[in-house]
């Protein structure tokens, strides 16, 4: 079957679709036969080693999540799962590929009227913004600012606080374009990367996707018992010594935390991808797809990521 794998870390280019035998499902694997792949933010992270590389090696395949047509179960899986139709976290054993690994608690039957493209688009986006935005203690009423919110994760956020019935939703962005598309998602201020437009003085809750060195002036937004939930750092790193700027505004009760999905039992965050999908298929949550690709133009989509050109995701088709 054709895989994609990185053989170089660093730019695209390192990126190879190579054929590799069949993988056989293992105990309490499903072996998906792929329709789509979501092509994350994360998969460039890693690509780019922005934060260590963690176990990967060259020749990984990149990729986390996948939708398509269980073909066969492992030793200690219900046979009943050959022949539906699943979204599947695939972890790091790789989505860009033909046939996918997923363990079966990994695996949410997809709903009717949901496409495989749309669940690759929703179906990690969604729970990071959720859990995100809890972890915030985002309470109805309150303000809150996405920043980087061109990207699946910062796109369901938008939609998600906006129907928690947050009294303000800013988002950043770089273009007035981008900004016309979250107000339609539910932005009801759109600033610049930097923070700069027409939106509330002060913040209850900053999910944060970029991180990097502009963060510390984000902290300065935070209002009186503000909390910032950093979920990404696409910029990379933020300056060591952030920290700070807390520190500066001791008497404002401010908080800054890491949010992680891998901190989420799995039975949640399963209910949590699970509610995603049905979401979607009520028109509560949208699938914003910039593109459909071939597998073999996954480089081609990992240089649109870096370029910076995608709005919402975009999915590969095997
Ligand atoms: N916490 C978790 O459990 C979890 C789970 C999965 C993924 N993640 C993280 O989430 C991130 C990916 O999310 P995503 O796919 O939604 O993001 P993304 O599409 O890669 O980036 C989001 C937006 O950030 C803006 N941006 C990019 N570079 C920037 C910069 N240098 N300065 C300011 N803004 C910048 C861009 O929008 P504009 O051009 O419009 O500004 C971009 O569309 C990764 O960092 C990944 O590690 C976290």
């Amino acid at each position: 079957m054709r895989a994609v794998q990185v053989q170089r870390f660093g730019d695209p280019s390192g990126m190879e679709v190579v054929e590799v035998p069949e993988p056989e499902p293992q105990e309490g694997q499903l072996l998906v036969h792929v329709e789509a792949i979501g092509v994350a933010g994360v998969d460039a992270v890693i690509r780019r080693r922005t934060i260590g590389g963690g176990g990967f090696a060259p020749g990984f395949v990149p990729g986390r999540e996948v939708a398509g047509t269980v073909r066969e179960v492992g030793p200690g899986v219900d046979r009943a799962w050959i022949g539906r139709r699943v979204w599947a976290f695939t972890g790091d054993a790789g989505g860009y590929l033909e046939l996918a690994l997923a363990a079966v608690e990994d695996a949410v039957v997809l709903p009717d009227g949901l496409g495989a493209v749309e669940a690759v688009t929703l179906g990690s986006a969604v729970p990071v913004a959720r859990f995100a935005l809890a972890h915030g203690h985002l309470a109805p009423g309150e303000s809150v600012l996405v920043r980087g919110a061109a990207g699946s994760l910062g796109i369901a956020a938008v939609e998600l606080a906006a129907r928690a019935g947050a009294a303000a939703v800013a988002v950043t962005t770089s273009s007035a374009e981008r900004g016309d598309r979250l107000r339609e998602l539910g932005a009801t201020h759109v600033l610049d990367r930097r923070g700069e437009g027409d939106g509330p003085a002060a913040y209850d809750v900053v999910v944060d996707v970029v991180g990097g060195p502009d963060l510390p002036a984000f902290l300065d937004r935070l209002a009186p018992n503000g909390r910032h939930v950093l979920v990404g750092v696409v910029a990379g790193m933020p300056p060591a010594d952030f920290g700070t700027r807390l520190l500066a505004a001791f008497q404002r009760s401010r908080s800054f935390s890491t949010f992680s999905l891998d901190t989420v039992p799995r039975a949640a965050l399963h209910a949590a991808r699970a509610e995603a999908l049905q979401a979607a298929v009520r028109g509560e949550l949208h699938a914003v797809v910039q593109d459909v690709l071939q597998l073999e133009a996954a480089a081609e989509a990992h240089r649109r990521m870096d370029a910076g050109s995608v709005f919402g995701r975009i999915v590969l088709v095997p």
